[in-house]
């Protein structure tokens, strides 16, 4: 290496997420490990397990500087983010600018200078973690909205280094990426990746027009060519590779005799009704649980379904808890949950049982085994892994999908009923006729998806990119 050059470290292959796959939690005075939410970890943490490599991360904590370590056969490590960059960075930039503004403005994005700053600098301190981590030549995998300027400082530190990156989240369409004030700077982030791998086709195709637009770079068929700071060109390719999950675990923890007990046991307890409707999702106003819960109580007034045969458990899991959309979400769809309940509800039935709570995967298999019908009804979704996990877990052919079209996860898994979340009525119907329909039908269509998500696993997602990237130079 040239004289000042940046050291290399061990690893011959990296990943780098705002997260990593385990948070920093304090249970009892004791500081202990648990599994991070979302479905970022979900895909990311069976690839990594078979990997033998680093993943580069936050550990969920607040000015808790650690070592790095190895947990559930992976080695992880540590970015330390302080109080002050979780709510500029983490909470303001991240998920209160990029986050609405790339889900199609559902809510009000904000723009502040402060919050980019911090986003800069979070972003290059993860760059050069990964930097000092990395071997000669590696590859370098970074994932999501968190860090997009981390590949153009990470080539910069490192020109050796194969550098992919993966946007777990919608891409927006031009005319809404452009009220971003840094739009060119986040862009010159991306392209210092060699690969930029997105959900969806209409992701990388929005993409490539913003890059056309706001850097004068244009591509055919996703493919273009950067000029990098030393004058050298390189060639750089942006396309769609959707994300999947560990399906065969899945379809294996829905075998377990013990969740298959776990099951018929929950259904027991929510007093054995013939139709159990399900909901599982972040506390995210993405996801369009108010629509849901709308439908599902108009239904009950229109006497379409009752509270003696029918039941919906939603499970909302805690998320970004302190930003203000979330905090407000959460306050509207509580009182709208106490308000059906109290209308509907009689001392024995409950309409819905919600619970504002993350599980093991166990528990939530057993959930899947247990309900009739997921409604996965979002506004705006990158993918939805909850939506491929429900059909794992029907070993069966039984049960049927209410899927949103707003969803990644729509343009694979055909055979579901597609429902538009904004028209309610069609979302009430869509919900009747899946209660009412014909277990022939329902296995048909189950079969279908079953086949989609078991013949494209995570394992395929990820050796797909990763040779994608092997071949771009
Ligand atoms: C989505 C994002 C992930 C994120 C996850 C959980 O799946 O794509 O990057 O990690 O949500 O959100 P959180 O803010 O808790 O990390």
């Amino acid at each position: 290496p040239q004289p000042g050059a940046t050291p290399t470290g061990d690893y011959d292959f990296i990943v780098v997420s705002n997260r990593l796959s385990v948070d920093r939690v304090v249970v009892d005075g004791e500081s202990d490990w648990r599994r991070s939410p979302g479905g970022l970890v979900t895909a990311l943490a069976p690839v990594m397990a078979q990997a033998d490599g680093a993943w580069v991360g936050w550990n969920g904590a607040v000015d808790e500087p650690l070592d790095e370590f190895d947990h559930s056969g992976m080695h992880l490590v540590p970015v330390d983010l302080s109080q002050q960059e979780v709510e500029l960075y983490y909470e303001g930039f991240a998920n209160a600018t990029l986050w609405p503004l790339y889900h199609d403005v559902i809510a009000p994005p904000e723009f502040h200078r402060t919050w980019w700053d911090a986003y800069r600098r979070v972003n290059r301190r993860f760059a050069e973690a990964s930097a000092k981590a990395a071997a000669e030549g590696a590859t370098v995998w970074v994932q999501d909205y968190q860090l997009q300027l981390v590949p153009a400082m990470l080539r910069q530190l490192r020109p050796d280094l194969r550098i992919g990156f993966f946007n777990h989240i919608p891409f927006p369409p031009l005319e809404i990426y452009a009220q971003l004030p840094w739009r060119q700077q986040v862009l010159e982030g991306l392209v210092g990746a060699d690969l930029i791998g997105f959900q969806r086709p209409g992701d990388a195709q929005n993409f490539t027009r913003c890059v056309r637009r706001f850097l004068g770079t244009a591509s055919r068929q996703g493919i273009f060519t950067v000029t990098d700071e030393d004058g050298s060109e390189r060639r750089v390719e942006a396309r769609s590779f959707p994300i999947a999950i560990d399906a065969q675990h899945i379809a294996e923890l829905a075998a377990d005799p013990d969740v298959i007990e776990r099951a018929r046991q929950i259904r027991h307890e929510l007093g054995d009704p013939t139709t159990v409707l399900l909901g599982v999702d972040r506390l995210d106003y993405t996801k369009g649980i108010p629509h849901r819960l709308k439908a599902f109580g108009e239904l009950l007034e229109d006497q379409r379904v009752s509270v003696e045969d029918c039941t919906l458990v939603q499970v909302a899991s805690p998320s970004r808890e302190r930003v203000e959309h979330y905090k407000t979400l959460r306050e509207e769809v509580e009182s709208t949950v106490g308000r059906i309940n109290g209308t509907f509800d009689t001392l024995e039935k409950t309409a819905i049982r919600y619970l504002h709570q993350s599980y093991p995967v166990e528990e939530m298999v057993a959930l899947y085994l247990a309900a009739d019908v997921l409604l996965v009804t979002a506004l705006r979704d990158g993918m939805n892994l909850v939506a491929k996990e429900y059909v794992a877990a029907r070993t069966r052919n039984s049960g049927v999908l209410v899927l949103s079209e707003f969803t990644g996860a729509a343009e694979q898994l055909r055979q579901a009923l597609l429902v538009n979340t904004h028209d309610i009525d069609g979302v009430k119907n869509a919900i009747v006729r899946a209660i009412h329909m014909e277990p022939r039908e329902a296995a048909r269509r189950m079969r279908a998806m079953r086949k989609q998500v078991l013949d494209h696993d995570v394992q395929r997602w990820s050796t797909d990119f990763l040779s994608a990237l092997q071949e771009q130079r």
